[in-house]
């Protein structure tokens, strides 16, 4: 596993995949990733697409929150994540994106705990983030982090459509997984 954030972890092969089937690379993204990063959330709706200075934001000042999965030279896994300024015990999770070819062989949690596992991260307890009503696909994936961790999910109002403004948006509801246990 992981010693440090910009060591690289592979990411570890699941029973649906062939036994030959090359393992994406996980580490701290950097500044050259912010394009593909971008163009990998352009594909993957519903999230929001940020513009690239905001990937560019990601890799410079959160590289150690965030994580790339590489496979052949191209990104096929993004997840962006900070520790919020006043709860040094949670790590909120803000986009997680795997390519669609790519989807059900377990790298979005692996990615997630990949963070997780990193020594800085050693304080947080608890994994928050916001999810739409349907997606299930978001919903079942931290789900599973929670089941792994032998923990729990509370789900909570945050952000409303109102909220939005004049852009069309569904809620966005916040999950609280935790207490994870101390490393
Ligand atoms: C959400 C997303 C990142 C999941 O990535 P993934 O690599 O396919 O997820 P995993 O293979 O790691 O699955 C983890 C768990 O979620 C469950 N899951 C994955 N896709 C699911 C789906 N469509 N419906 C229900 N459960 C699903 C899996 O069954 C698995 O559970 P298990 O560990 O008990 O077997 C991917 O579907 C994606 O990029 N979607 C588009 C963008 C998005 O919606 N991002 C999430 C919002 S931040």
């Amino acid at each position: 596993m992981m010693t440090n954030s910009n060591s690289q972890e592979t990411a570890s092969r699941t029973s649906a995949q062939p036994e030959n089937a090359k393992q994406p690379v996980l580490r701290a993204p950097n500044l050259d990733d912010a394009k593909a990063v971008h163009a990998l959330i352009k594909a993957s709706p519903p999230l929001d697409v940020n513009s690239v200075y905001v990937y560019l934001l990601l890799a410079h000042h959160f590289t150690d929150t965030c994580v790339v999965a590489e496979l052949n030279n191209e990104i096929v896994g993004f997840v962006s994540a900070y520790v919020p300024p006043k709860s040094p015990d949670v790590l909120f999770v803000w986009q997680v994106a795997v390519a669609e070819n790519g989807r059900g062989f377990g790298l979005g949690k692996a990615m997630l705990q990949n963070i997780l596992q990193r020594p800085h991260l050693s304080k947080v307890r608890f994994v928050e983030t916001t999810v739409g009503p349907d997606n299930a696909a978001s919903r079942g994936m931290f789900a599973s982090l929670a089941r792994k961790a032998g923990t729990e999910i509370h789900e909570t109002a945050l952000f409303e459509g109102h909220h939005f403004g004049e852009q069309a948006h569904e809620d966005e509801r916040l999950l609280r997984i935790g207490p994870f246990s101390q490393k």
